[in-house]
């Protein structure tokens, strides 16, 4: 029997001229980059107007994300596209005023926390579990991942579901934002000199604005609702009344807006590409689908406890955050002349690390490009969690979610396999491309059928 691969870009050519490249990142990042990449443990791209290291191995990424962050802030260019809808949020933030904002936002995401969000939590899953079988038949399920993993972030931030008028306008104008901004990608991996322009596609700006108002309206109603003592005890909530613990200080409701504003984009982007591509990797392998079913019905009794038994749909979504990590890459910015594997990197350099690389590393990982949720309980699976998995980042600016997410991803993935059935559709291979999050470059479509 031949051994069924899961989707894989293709690569592209060892040498292409700076142009070609250009053009091929704007196209998608993933196949625009050369295949030695997999095997590499560092890269470096010279162009006239930048320095950029692709880091790959594993001590290096420590080095860079858990030893010395503060020598390697965010680049500001990641920021670029994304400052007219996010502001000063936490995702964008360096130095004193990035540390303030995790004291206070960190505490709502804390594991013991996680229980009192999770009724909100499975509601949504709820939610979407009979949206799809209401469908059935043929479905595009990106868009339902979309919209579930959006849900759940308005009714565990703002207890309201994704139908709620607000809600559900952030929502669709989001997608707007993002269908009109594409500079995200090639901003942050091909910076631009200074002086350059930056031009936002007409109505970018408009759309942003838009989006952030209706954001006002959902946390000044909360203040309001927390003043007079009727807040629901949810994460807005908590985040509100959260005082820093060196200062003393609250969020005030602009800087609010700019936290909820990330969380939505952080929160919903990268949950719903996982959940597509676990769904996808389920129809690709029927004998893991039936196991995760059958594990499901550990669910039945609706309690917070009954996550923990789900080990093989957790094991099955941290492969998927393995072969497709929602953020295929990240950038930061080397603060100080380094010495990175007898090379110079200068000060100012773009420091890329790339889950995507670095997950399928064919020096670190056994099989790296195959599907086998079964790995992460081998001693190389285990050696390469520690040392080669980073699909929520590492140390101090570590994914605020990531806890969050592990419980989300694998609920939703078993409550929907423990009701439908689901299959590849013949001719529909997803392709994954990167815009902002790991996609499929035509949507992912699966045919569902009750069980
Ligand atoms: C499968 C789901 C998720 C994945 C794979 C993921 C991945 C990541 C990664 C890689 C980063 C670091 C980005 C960088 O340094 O450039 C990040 C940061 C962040 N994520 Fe997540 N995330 C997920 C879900 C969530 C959720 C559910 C939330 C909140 C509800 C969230 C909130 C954040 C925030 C606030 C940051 C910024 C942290 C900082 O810079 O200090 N994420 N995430």
């Amino acid at each position: 029997m031949t051994q069924v691969m899961p989707p894989k870009p293709p690569a592209r050519p060892d040498r292409v001229s700076l142009w070609r490249y250009v053009k091929l990142f704007r196209q998608d990042i993933l196949s625009a980059q050369p295949a030695k990449l997999y095997r590499a443990w560092m890269a470096e791209f010279r162009t006239p107007f930048f320095r950029s290291f692709l880091v790959n191995q594993p001590d290096l990424v420590k080095r860079v994300l858990k030893e010395r962050p503060d020598d390697f802030p965010k680049s500001d260019r990641i920021a670029e596209g994304l400052k007219p809808l996010l502001g000063n949020s936490v995702f964008l933030t360096n130095g004193e005023a990035w540390k303030r904002q995790r004291r206070i936002i960190d505490p709502a995401f804390e594991g013991g926390r996680l229980k009192d969000t999770f009724p909100a939590m499975r509601a949504a899953a709820e939610a979407a579990v009979a949206r799809l079988e209401g469908q059935q038949g043929l479905v595009e399920i990106e868009e339902e991942t979309s919209h579930a993993a959006a849900d759940v972030i308005f009714r565990t931030l703002f207890s309201i579901p994704i139908e709620h008028e607000v809600a559900g306008q952030v929502f669709t104008r989001f997608r707007d934002y993002q269908r009109s901004q594409p500079l995200l990608n090639l901003a942050a991996f091909v910076p631009l000199p200074r002086w350059m322009p930056r031009f936002f596609r007409r109505g970018t700006r408009q759309n942003a604005s838009e989006i952030r108002a209706l954001i006002a309206q959902l946390t000044s109603e909360r203040m309001a609702a927390i003043e007079a003592g009727t807040a629901p005890d949810d994460l807005a909530t908590k985040i509100m009344t959260t005082r820093d613990p060196e200062t003393g200080s609250t969020f005030d409701a602009d800087e609010m807006v700019d936290q909820v504003a990330i969380f939505f984009l952080a929160g919903h982007e990268t949950s719903a590409s996982a959940l597509a591509w676990a769904l996808y990797l389920m129809a690709l392998y029927p004998e893991w689908q039936e196991k995760v079913a059958a594990e499901a019905a550990a669910l039945e009794d609706g309690s917070f406890a009954a996550v923990s038994k789900l080990k093989i749909s957790r094991d099955v979504f941290r492969e998927t955050l393995r072969l497709y990590p929602p953020v295929p890459m990240m950038v930061r910015e080397a603060a100080c002349p380094e010495r990175f594997r007898n090379r110079d990197v200068p000060k100012g350099a773009q420091m890329v690390l790339s889950p995507w690389h670095l997950h399928r590393h064919e020096r670190l990982w056994e099989n790296p490009d195959g599907f086998d949720p079964a790995r992460w309980q081998t001693e190389n699976g285990k050696q390469c969690q520690r040392d080669a998995y980073i699909p929520f980042s590492a140390g101090a600016r570590v994914c605020t979610g990531a806890g969050f997410a592990m419980v989300e991803g694998p609920l939703i993935l078993s409550m929907i396999l423990r009701r439908l059935r689901i299959e590849p559709v013949a001719g529909k291979a997803p392709v994954p491309v990167a815009h902002l999050t790991v996609r499929s470059q035509n949507g992912i479509w699966l045919q569902l059928s009750p069980r």
